[in-house]
């Protein structure tokens, strides 16, 4: 029997990215006694007004990266835990230039953990589903914690890297880490590359979506919010050495979430291009969340994909000075890339 863990000083990494600051919300929200330092070097896909509307008596923000291990340790020895969210994490640019993403996911990723092992810090790594490969369409399995690693993108394996490493600080050295996958998430404040807000602000600036393939690669969705409250639950309640996957059985295909988007805004369900598939493009992910469910008896809340997506869509509708200082630059290296 695990006793329940209640940290007070958390560092989160990456806290000024799409899920982090979503997750910092969350705890401020939920959590009223824990503080909170933010830890991120606000590279592209970081902004400090991700942070805004949260008490400054809450919250320490430590612009930095991850990598400096002298800046690391001095944070750490304050902290009852950190929650690893710090990484480059787009695959596409992964594909264009891998280097960042050995070095922060990789090599940031170890000089947290030697910093956790100096100072008695619990470490709760986020990581992705994206680490054991992907399922054929008609695989009726989904992914487990008992999966074999099988990577595909520079992304994904330096996310199964980085995996690797927090597990063997924990068997060799005793460090106390928990490990969650998850997949693909939606919400509020996520970056203009990625597909869902790629397609909505596409729309909202008059230029058509871009589908890659033949849109049937699937992805399985979960909102921020939840992804959020799972992370809280094996952090707190989580066993020491585990890997728990979360997901909220969100399967759709690329072409039915386009689809979805382009009705909900007022076009055709065909008003957009097919575009070049990306290289190595995994087919399908698909996560089974019964060790989290069952054991830590946690459930995803924001089960309607349509209402998340309509509420979304007012966001990015609401938050243009937010997305439109990134979208042209962003549109042009999608068109060199022929996405
Ligand atoms: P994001 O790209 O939106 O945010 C990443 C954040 O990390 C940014 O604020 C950035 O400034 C910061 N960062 C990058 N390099 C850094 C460094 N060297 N030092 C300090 N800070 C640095 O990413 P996201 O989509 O919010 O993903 C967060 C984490 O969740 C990642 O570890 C990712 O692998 C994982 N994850 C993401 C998803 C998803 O659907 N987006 C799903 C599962 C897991
Ligand atoms: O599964 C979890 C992963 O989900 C996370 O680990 C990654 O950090 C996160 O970026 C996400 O990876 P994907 O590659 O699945 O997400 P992306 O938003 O880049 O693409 C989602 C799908 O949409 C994918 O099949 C590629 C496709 N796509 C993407 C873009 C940007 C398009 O068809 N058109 C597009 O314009």
């Amino acid at each position: 029997m695990t006793l329940e863990f209640s940290p007070k000083r958390i560092i989160v990494t990456g806290g000024a990215g799409f899920i982090g600051s979503n997750f910092v919300h969350w705890v401020v929200q939920n959590e009223p006694d824990v503080q909170v330092t933010v830890l991120d070097k606000l590279t592209y896909a970081g902004n400090r007004a991700n942070l805004e509307g949260i008490p400054e008596d809450r919250l320490t923000f430590v612009e930095g990266d991850i990598c400096d291990a002298v800046l690391v340790d001095s944070l750490f020895a304050d902290a009852d835990a950190v929650v690893h969210f710090a990484a480059e994490s787009h695959n596409d640019n992964s594909i264009a230039d891998p280097s960042s993403f050995v070095r922060t996911n990789v090599e940031g990723t170890y000089t947290l953990l030697e910093a956790a092992r100096k100072n008695g810090v619990r470490f709760h790594h986020v990581s992705t589903d994206e680490v054991y490969g992907d399922l054929a369409l008609d695989d009726p399995t989904r992914f487990t914690e008992e999966t074999p690693y099988h990577p595909s993108s520079p992304y994904s394996s330096t996310k199964a890297a980085s995996d690797l490493l927090v597990r063997a600080w924990h068997r060799t050295y005793g460090l106390p880490i928990t490990i969650s996958n998850c997949s693909n998430n939606y919400g509020p404040r996520q970056h203009v590359e990625k597909f869902i807000p790629r397609q909505i602000t596409n729309i909202l600036s008059g230029l058509r979506p871009k589908l890659y393939g033949d849109g049937l690669n699937v992805r399985d969705w979960i909102h921020v919010d939840d992804h959020s409250s799972a992370v809280w639950t094996i952090l707190t309640k989580g066993r020491l050495g585990e890997t728990y996957l979360i997901g909220a059985n969100g399967e759709k295909s690329n072409l039915e979430v386009l689809r979805e988007i382009l009705v909900a805004m007022g076009k055709e369900p065909d008003d957009f291009d097919w575009v070049k598939d990306r290289p190595g493009h995994d087919r399908r992910y698909a996560i089974d969340a019964t060790k989290l469910m069952t054991e830590l008896g946690w459930a995803p809340e924001h089960t309607d994909f349509v209402t998340g997506l309509h509420d979304v869509i007012g966001w990015y509708r609401d938050n243009e000075p937010w997305w439109r200082v990134d979208k042209t630059e962003i549109e042009a290296n999608y068109a060199k890339a022929e996405h």
